[in-house]
């Protein structure tokens, strides 16, 4: 069949999925030399990588961010492994969680999603290979992609990248806390990013939040509030009222501040942590922003919590958030009394705030490009584009023969720095001529210059 007479279906171009991109260069350099950035300032405070799997066993997502929240109950990308056709609606086989729960002879490990978070996945991980038995904390860092089927828009994607770091131990020194904060602190100004807020907040423990939680479902009962509440609000004064804290409709918002502070009826352990914490980032000379209604989407936080928002992201403000979340070790089955605390921050984000503030370039130019002429001098251009290359230059051969003036459009197009001409007359003299893009100069050096030539750029 040619190709015009075959359906259009089969023509259709593809295109990537909503809320999934590429990522191409020059953009990737920015993300690479962020990536090295964050690992470096990491590795700097002793954390080492981890890596985990994009997918795990769905019930773990369930048991550690928790059934009722969004990220769990809407947005996880799930399906059955190994698949089978489910006898409800009408697709062979339909993977929503509810749907899935018709299967009576399903298995936990056969229902598997892919990783929205990878804090779950590090709890996990530090269980399985029995970390806790090494003295010391176990500092880990991780750099990835995470799913979560999201309305997507500008800073808000379906496939997006975190870099994350966790502390897991048996210390919950708000010293840990504070160290965690400060590190992200000098990523920031490693990135130059001059423009955000550090808020954080203490959303107390399993001995005062319940307290707390009740006495906010109350008030949030009271019928002059509850009717002026919207529907997702509404429905969370019973599963998660902590949630209404951190609603974002301009409706509530007046509703929101007169709503009694967590900050007011925290334990007196979770209090002295608290103050404690800001203590220390005053030591640590981190400026911060206490937030009453800084309460998170996820299950498994307790006291610590914290967010960095930026106001030159626009809508999707949040370029990191993270908290502290003591009983999440015990909760996936693993030894009592580990402490833990960590944070992610969203890369895409990290990556739109360092170009807004216009002050790191980290596109790399081709230094050389060599314009060879002639079967004669194509051997020699290979030979030193292998050995600039081995030097750690970024050089550019043309496969084929280009003619001179081409040759050296294209070489100003990328942006090259040096032009090496190799030519017949350069052959049989073993005199190369070499021109600098920026000011025109052209000079002749020896063949077996050229090393130490760009060696002194
Ligand atoms: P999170 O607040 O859900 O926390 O996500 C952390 C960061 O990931 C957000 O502040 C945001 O920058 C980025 N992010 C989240 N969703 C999207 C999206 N759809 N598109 C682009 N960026 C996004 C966590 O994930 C916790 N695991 C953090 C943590 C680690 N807490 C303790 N340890």
């Amino acid at each position: 069949m040619s190709e015009a007479t075959k359906p259009e279906s089969e023509r259709r171009q593809f295109k990537a999925i909503k809320g999934t991109r590429d990522i191409l260069p020059p953009d990737s350099a920015l993300w690479n030399w962020f990536e090295k950035t964050a690992r470096g300032v990491m590795e700097s405070y002793n954390f080492g990588e981890i890596r985990t799997p994009i997918f795990e066993e769905t019930e773990l997502f369930a048991r550690a961010v928790g059934n009722e929240t969004e990220v769990v109950s809407k947005e996880m990308y799930t399906f059955l492994d190994p698949p089978r056709d489910l006898d409800v609606g009408p697709f062979p086989r339909q993977t929503t969680l509810e749907s899935m729960g018709q299967l009576s002879d399903l298995l936990p490990r056969d229902r598997v999603s892919l990783r929205p978070e990878a804090t779950a996945s590090v709890v996990r991980a530090y269980i399985e290979h029995g970390m806790h038995t090494r003295p010391g904390d176990r500092k880990l860092y991780y750099i990835g992609p995470m799913f979560r089927r999201e309305r997507p828009q500008k800073g808000r994607y379906r496939q997006f990248y975190q870099i994350g770091a966790e502390v897991l131990g048996t210390s919950d020194a708000p010293a840990i806390d504070a160290e965690l904060i400060e590190m992200l602190t000098v990523l920031l100004e490693r990135c130059q990013i001059e423009k955000y807020t550090l808020l954080i907040n203490s959303i107390g423990c399993s001995a005062c939040r319940p307290t707390y939680v009740e006495l906010l479902r109350a008030k949030l009962r009271e019928p002059e509030i509850f009717s002026k509440l919207g529907a997702d609000s509404q429905r969370r004064v019973e599963t998660n009222p902590l949630r209404v804290m951190d609603s974002k409709l301009p409706e509530e918002q007046a509703i929101i501040e007169k709503l009694p502070k967590i900050s007011e009826h925290l334990c007196a352990d979770c209090k002295a942590h608290y103050e404690k914490l800001k203590k220390e980032l005053a030591l640590r000379e981190v400026p911060f922003t206490e937030s009453p209604r800084l309460v998170r989407g996820l299950d498994y936080y307790m006291r610590t919590t914290f967010e960095i928002t930026s106001p030159i992201l626009g809508a999707q403000n949040a370029l990191c958030g993270g908290g502290r979340y003591d009983g999440l070790v015990e909760m996936l089955g693993g030894p009592k009394g580990i402490k833990g605390i960590g944070f992610a921050l969203g890369e895409d984000r990290f990556i739109d705030a360092i170009v807004e503030a216009k002050k790191i370039n980290a596109t790399r130019a081709v230094d050389v490009f060599i314009a060879w002429m002639g079967e004669r001098a194509y051997p020699t251009a290979v030979r030193l584009a292998h050995v600039l290359r081995g030097e750690k230059h970024a050089v550019e051969l043309p496969p084929e023969e280009v003619k001179f003036r081409k040759a050296l459009e294209r070489a100003d197009k990328m942006g090259a720095r040096y032009v090496l001409i190799i030519g017949d007359d350069e052959i049989a003299s073993k005199q190369l001529t070499v021109k600098r893009l920026a000011n025109g100069v052209q000079e002749r050096i020896s063949e077996d210059a050229v090393v130490d030539y760009f060696r002194r750029g």
